[in-house]
């Protein structure tokens, strides 16, 4: 039985729903998956990733398909990202077969809050691990916990897939060059708050962050990967400092499936000019193409289409969904199907 939700109301908040599913590290080992339905976590007030950020979190996606089957997309790449943000803040790392075991439990537990297919929402999983050592002095946590939720989701962007209007900021970073940009690590969302609201107060969906050297290369559209489509290219960013996006190594799979040349170099703002499409992509963006950037330190605007989606972003976005709701053949493998009783 599908829970009782307005499912095509939702947008992306957090739901509550029946269980989550853990795993607790301590004296060198990690625990047994446990499931439980208590929303609340035990900490201590001098855990490390209350003071120092020991934190870091995965997104992904769980999908209804057209013949009623749940698949997940590409849980082993968000395994394998997760391992490397836990490598790079010191903590413990669990396997991929840990990881991939807990999400597809936690579907399970969770069937009823997959959304149904005709709604177009899905079920999305946020595993995060916290840094739970007591202590005062700035050292890795010994000791640590994961847990993997999840809550039904509409779009990320109100607009659906519409095209939103974005702004070029230079006066915050969100990342250093060598710093934690190319790992999920909670400190990076916190960076990126205060000009993010900035940029809400001035009618803008999204920060576009430029790279904190020269400050003239894109490296990410809040919070999802940036494309462009210019004479039969896919072009996306280079740079050491940017989330490697799992929606991004997927497109750009797709991208050369549907004949288009895969590019990735630097890009520098000035280049918007002429650039035929452009979007930001991620797990919660899925595609959201950009119709307007405004420069806030040069005033310069870049104008594309409100009104219109592009073809190639339109033709991209199509195989993408077809793909996770079980519309075609998923010719990579990217799928994993979650076999449920309901
Ligand atoms: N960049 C940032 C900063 C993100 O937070 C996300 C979201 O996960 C992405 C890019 C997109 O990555 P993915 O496609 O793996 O969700
Ligand atoms: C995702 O796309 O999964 C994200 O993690 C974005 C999120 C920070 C809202």
């Amino acid at each position: 039985m599908t829970a009782n939700l307005d499912w095509k109301s939702l947008g992306f908040d957090y739901t509550k729903t029946d269980f989550n599913v853990r795993y607790t590290y301590s004296d060198g080992k990690w625990s047994e998956m446990e499931v439980t339905a208590d929303e609340y976590v035990p900490m201590h007030m001098s855990a490390s990733c209350l003071h120092y950020g020991c934190e870091l979190f995965e997104g992904l996606k769980a999908f209804r398909g057209v013949d009623g089957k749940i698949r997940l997309f590409r849980p082993e790449e968000n395994a394998k990202r997760f391992i490397s943000s836990a490598r790079r803040l010191c903590l413990p790392e669990p396997t991929v077969e840990m990881f991939v075991k807990a999400c597809e439990e936690c579907v399970k537990r969770n069937a009823r809050f997959v959304p149904p297919y005709e709604s177009g929402a899905s079920l999305y999983l946020r595993p995060v691990m916290f840094g739970t050592s007591v202590g005062l002095g700035v050292r890795p946590s010994k000791d640590a916990l994961i847990v993997v939720y999840c809550s039904p989701v509409g779009p990320y962007f109100k607009s659906g897939i519409k095209p939103i209007r974005v702004a070029a900021d230079r006066s915050q970073d969100r990342s250093a060059q060598h710093g934690t940009g190319d790992v999920k690590v909670g400190g990076n969302y916190a960076s990126s708050l205060l000009c993010g609201e900035m940029a809400h107060k001035n009618g803008f969906a999204n920060v576009l962050f430029l790279d904190s050297v020269e400050r003239r290369y894109i490296e990410e559209c809040g919070a999802a990967n940036f494309f462009a489509i210019k004479d039969g290219e896919y072009i996306t960013p280079k740079s050491p400092s940017i989330l490697p996006s799992i929606t991004n190594k997927s497109l750009r799979q797709i991208a050369q499936d549907l004949g288009l040349k895969v590019v990735e170099r630097p890009i520098d703002i000035e280049e918007l000019s002429t650039f035929e499409e452009c979007g930001a992509c991620g797990t919660a963006a899925v595609i959201s193409p950009i119709g307007f950037v405004h420069d806030m330190q040069t005033g310069k605007d870049y104008v594309f289409d409100m009104e219109n989606v592009g073809e190639w972003s339109m033709k991209l976005y199509n195989t993408l969904r077809d793909i996770q709701y079980g519309r075609c053949e998923d010719k990579h493998g990217w799928t994993l199907e979650v076999k449920v009783e309901e």
